[in-house]
């Protein structure tokens, strides 16, 4: 089947209509490649064929590369040679060939051009775009670790000079048609109806097809001689060392492909911008993030663990109990998603004050321009505050996000299973207890199930599925489609102590905890949290949540195993920190870092005191890898356990839930990204160094022998 058609008019303009049947939008595929370097052929040749028009038949002009395909070569699967012939495919024989074969090309931008769909535009003669919002049109290569391999890094900076394309470039910037006219990314914005005339009209004023940087007058690439743009060009790597800690090479790639290349000849330009794209397509970084941010989370989206054979389903009435910071937060992502909501609490008034919530952030998103007044009212009007059970009798699903106690978890239970229909679900929001236990309080625990979310639920897009020892398969699919229905991500975890998500976060915190212990200096520690691509360093983040949090935790464990409890290595700091020192966070003025009245945090000066600083400190890389490394065990263990069930699971919840670097593509892509063998031997290293939690166990040891990676 073809991926497009060309029609030419008695007037000669070729009509080139990019219509793939196997997908739901155009992308760069080889095929589509080969027959539109075929389509540019015949236009370049046939002598009747005065110019063309590209266009789409689908609601998007084109999408950009295909990034499954993409993955399929990414991170070293071929050799930077082949990478390069990979790049200059679409780069010479496709764009560059269409832009000096001497016929003019239009690109009638009918929708979405992004990525390849961009940089094709970019390649024609003249840009016309529908005036519709969602037709935005940019370069976001650079959020999966790539860079605009088809010319994108050369056009752009000469057609809209250097400085206006770095933020398209270096962020990835989506950009809608008013202000992409604006800046010069296209021609002409018109309606939906004008678009294939406005390009004819073009057409027929017999244009140029010569681009300005193909004529011996051409100065333009002395833009770089210009001193704002030089002054630009000297500060910007310092500005994305800073942002990124070196650890996404594609920002600085980009740059380096608009320093050298706007100071050569066109031809030399893509050259070069080929050379960067087949070095980050053969790295890691890149092959992580398209693997995690793209695949693993879009199938996610999708349901890839959802259950075969359940119908799907949708919530037409959800129940929330505990109208509390979480419970408000969950009312609200599904109002917004059009469900309607009970909103439980003890009494009407909590119930109320958990609304309350709902209506300050909407009143902000109303002020921001966000949403109109109009949208905020109808998501406001779907939630009903109550104080009584016998409102949830229409509840397809219940949400209990009460106190974190099994006895008030328990009560809540009984109660709102006695006022449900007998097919409704009950789901917990607890982020610790295990749900097997909590389930024991159902009286159909089948139907139980573990809806982990996480705080601020409205901008956190994960949601933890936790399936108990009892928990149907039909509880779970239906649970699924709930998440599936608020446009969050699930993945999905087997019952366990901390979940997957909880466990494995906490091994980060206790680890930073720990290292004081060491004698690490503080701001080592907090800063090699940092370098490594972790938002907060681990200190500032237990201060936030307050040490007696964790404490509490440890504590609580500890009860549960009895003797099976194994001291976690922050142990004596923790207890320190809360019963010794009573410095137990942020909230008490008064934690690891101290928080003078109106001025910045600090770190506590008497920290030193308290945990001496060795005379010898580790290297920043030591440090770096006992934090990445310690939650990547951890989370080997968790798949090892069944814990996860799959790898994806695993990488797709760090990154979602607690901001592990993506870099990495989360805690189990590390390990593939260091290798197996060498991963399990640098862990048994720091065993041997910091204590038996870095002992890599024997399944990850016969992994390694086996060269068995988890992709
Ligand atoms: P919260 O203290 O803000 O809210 C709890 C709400 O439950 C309060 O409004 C309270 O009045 C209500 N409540 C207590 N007992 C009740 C009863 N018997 N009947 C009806 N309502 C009752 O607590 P938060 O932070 O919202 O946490 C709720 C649950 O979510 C806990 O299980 C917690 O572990 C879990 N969770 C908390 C996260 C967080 O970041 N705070 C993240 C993920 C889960």
């Amino acid at each position: 089947m073809q991926t497009l058609t060309v029609e030419v008019d008695a007037a000669g303009i070729a009509l080139v209509t990019f219509d793939d049947p196997t997908k739901p939008m155009n992308v760069v595929s080889p095929q589509w490649m080969d027959e539109f370097i075929a389509a540019i052929e015949q236009i370049a040749t046939d002598p009747r064929i005065v110019g063309a028009i590209l266009t789409s038949s689908k609601p998007a002009f084109m999408a950009g590369a295909d990034l499954k395909y993409i993955l399929g070569l990414a991170g070293g699967k071929i050799s930077s040679a082949e990478a390069y012939k990979f790049s200059q495919k679409p780069s010479v024989a496709m764009h560059r060939r269409l832009e000096t074969c001497g016929k003019p090309f239009v690109a009638a931008i009918n929708g979405l051009a992004l990525g390849g769909g961009y940089e094709l535009a970019l390649a024609c003669h003249y840009r016309v775009i529908v005036d519709d919002a969602k037709a935005v049109v940019g370069l976001p290569e650079v959020t999966v670790g790539l860079l605009p391999g088809s010319g994108g890094t050369q056009r752009l900076p000469r057609m809209i000079g250097v400085e206006q394309s770095l933020a398209v470039l270096l962020e990835g910037k989506k950009v809608a048609p008013a202000e992409a006219l604006k800046l010069c990314m296209v021609d002409a914005v018109v309606p939906a109806t004008a678009l294939l005339d406005t390009a004819r009209q073009w057409l027929l004023k017999s244009p140029d097809p010569v681009r300005a940087w193909d004529k011996k007058s051409y100065r333009g690439g002395g833009g770089l001689l210009n001193p704002a743009i030089v002054q630009v060009m000297t500060f910007q790597p310092a500005i994305i060392a800073a942002r990124t800690q070196y650890n996404y090479p594609a920002p600085i790639a980009i740059l380096d492909c608009i320093f050298e290349g706007t100071l050569l000849p066109f031809d030399k330009a893509l050259k070069v911008e080929s050379k960067y794209f087949a070095h980050l397509l053969c790295g890691s970084v890149a092959r992580n993030l398209i693997r995690t941010t793209f695949v693993n989370k879009g199938e996610a989206m999708k349901l890839a663990r959802r259950p075969q054979g359940v119908p799907k389903s949708a919530v037409k009435t959800l129940g929330v109990l505990g109208a509390g910071m979480m419970g408000s937060g969950v009312a609200h992502v599904a109002a917004a998603a059009g469900i309607a909501v009970v909103l439980l609490d003890s009494s009407a008034e909590l119930a109320e004050k958990g609304k309350a919530a709902t209506v300050k952030l909407l009143a902000k998103a109303v002020e921001r321009g966000q949403k109109t007044r109009a949208a905020a009212d109808e998501i406001l009007a779907r939630i009903r505050t109550t104080a009584d059970y016998a409102d949830l009798s229409s509840c397809d699903l219940v949400v209990e996000a009460v106190f974190e106690d099994p006895a008030v978890k328990a009560g809540v239970t009984d109660k709102a299973e006695a006022a449900m229909p007998q097919g409704g679900i009950f789901a917990s929001n607890t982020s610790t207890l295990p749900i097997t236990g909590l389930a024991k309080a159902s009286s159909r625990p089948t139907q139980f199930i573990g809806l982990h979310f996480f705080s601020p639920v409205e901008r956190m897009p994960l949601v933890e599925v936790i399936v108990g020892a009892d928990t149907s398969k039909a509880t779970l699919a239906k649970s699924l489609d709930f998440v599936a229905q608020l446009k969050m991500t699930p993945i999905l975890v087997n019952d366990s102590r901390g979940f997957y998500t909880s466990r494995v976060f906490q091994t980060f915190i206790h680890e930073g905890m720990r290292m004081l212990e060491d004698g690490v200096a503080p701001a080592l520690i907090e800063n090699a949290a940092k370098f490594a691509g972790f938002p907060v360093g681990p200190l500032a983040l237990v201060d936030e949540v307050t040490v007696e949090l964790p404490w509490k935790i440890t504590g609580e464990t500890a009860a549960a195993l009895g003797a099976q409890f194994v001291k976690p290595c922050a142990y004596d700091v923790m207890r320190r920190m809360v019963e010794e020192l009573q410095r137990p966070g942020k909230q008490y003025g008064k934690g690891f870092y101290d928080y003078p009245e109106g001025g910045v945090k600090r770190l506590w000066s008497g920290l030193s005191q308290a945990f001496p600083v060795a005379a010898a400190q580790p290297s920043v890389d030591e440090i770096k890898k006992r934090f990445l490394y310690i939650q990547a065990l951890e989370t080997a263990r968790c798949l090892e356990e069944g814990v996860l069930t799959h790898p994806a699971d695993g990488d797709v919840g760090s990154l979602l839930a607690w901001g592990f670097p993506s870099w990495t593509g989360g805690t189990l892509s590390l390990i593939d990204s260091v290798g197996v063998g060498a991963f399990v031997a640098d862990c048994t290293r720091m065993a041997s160094l910091y204590g038996a939690r870095f002992s890599p166990s024997a399944w990850l040891a016969g992994r390694a022998e086996r060269g068995d990676a988890f992709y």
